[in-house]
């Protein structure tokens, strides 16, 4: 059985996959760890919580020991928007976070490391129309740009010390469980939360602005098989992958499906500018062919399963 510890866990991403990797490993071999915000009570009492600063090799260094840890999720991050306000900031969290988990794991012997990349490796002079795995990568944000670095370093480790790291570059992420927080993809998930709870909804990007997107089940599906994919299947160490793309006013349309009375304007800010510099669709066959990626929701799917689970919540 792995020991996995995931390095983020109070995250968007991270509140979810723990819960989810207790269940598929056992309670006591996931250790979720958290900086500054707190996990929730049942990631609390489903199994061991740890605080781990990511920029402190001596506490990696401690639990990576006395865990017995075999396996990384390194999910901590500052995301595009709020790494336009604080670039050296991102910088500091992203990169030398990142690369602390990656001497830390080779020095612990760690079997496998997941370390999500993003679109926002993209930037102006990609073709933004299925966006292909590799192309130009010249990113305008100081998030991307650290992505960009990140995906190079996980090469390096790869290729220099054999450390098996993995990555997906992971489009904005839809979920009913933690509001993710500074990123340019955040609109997608709050709509669904002002829309039941006020009917209404300031969009913060124009309405014909299209993204690349993934349901949540899809997102813990994709980052554990790629954990358990063989390695000799596995022909880069990046990949695409999408679950499916929509502009503001086609997910604006879809909820109003549901519900009739729902109100959305439009008063795109500086997050616009960031939106139009990624990729409108992703080609992610790579990740299908090598892996056998296939993501179940579609815009319809998803709308409706967020809607369930919110209104029965809020
Ligand atoms: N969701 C991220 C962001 O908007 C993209 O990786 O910053």
């Amino acid at each position: 059985m792995r020991k996995i510890i995931v390095i983020g866990a109070a995250g968007q991403i991270g509140s979810e996959l723990v819960p989810f990797l207790r269940n598929k490993y056992g309670n006591d071999n996931v250790i979720a760890t958290y900086r500054k915000t707190l996990l929730q009570d049942s990631i609390k009492k489903s199994g061991p919580v740890v605080y781990l600063d990511a920029l402190d090799n001596n506490i990696i260094s401690k639990l990576f020991n006395e865990y017995e840890v075999d396996t990384v999720y390194h999910l901590a991050s500052i995301l595009s928007a709020t790494g336009e306000k604080m670039p050296q900031t991102a910088w500091n969290i992203n990169m030398n976070g990142l690369i602390n988990v990656l001497e830390m794991s080779r020095k612990y012997n760690i079997k496998n490391i997941i370390w999500p990349s993003s679109i926002a490796v993209f930037g102006p002079t990609t073709p933004r129309d299925n966006t292909p795995n590799t192309t130009i990568l010249q990113p305008t944000t100081m998030y991307g740009i650290t992505k960009v670095a990140g995906e190079l370093l996980a090469e390096y480790y790869y290729k220099k010390f054999e450390l098996d790291v993995r990555s997906i570059r992971l489009p904005g992420i839809i979920s009913s469980e933690t509001l993710p927080g500074g990123g340019t993809t955040d609109y997608a998930v709050e709509i669904f939360y002002e829309a039941i709870k006020k009917k209404e909804y300031n969009c913060f990007l124009k309405k014909d602005t299209i993204l690349p997107m993934m349901y949540m089940p899809d997102c813990l599906k994709c980052m554990t098989d790629l954990l358990e994919t063989d390695n000799s299947k596995l022909k880069r160490r990046v990949y695409n992958v999408t679950g499916m793309s929509f502009s503001a006013e086609e997910i604006a349309t879809e909820i109003k499906n549901h519900i009739p009375e729902f109100q959305i304007e439009y008063k795109p800010d500086f997050r616009q500018e960031i939106a139009d510099s990624w990729p409108k669709s992703i080609d992610d066959s790579l990740a299908r062919e090598e892996w056998g990626w296939n993501p179940s929701y579609n815009l319809e799917s998803m709308t409706k399963d967020m809607i369930d689970i919110l209104s029965k919540r809020l």
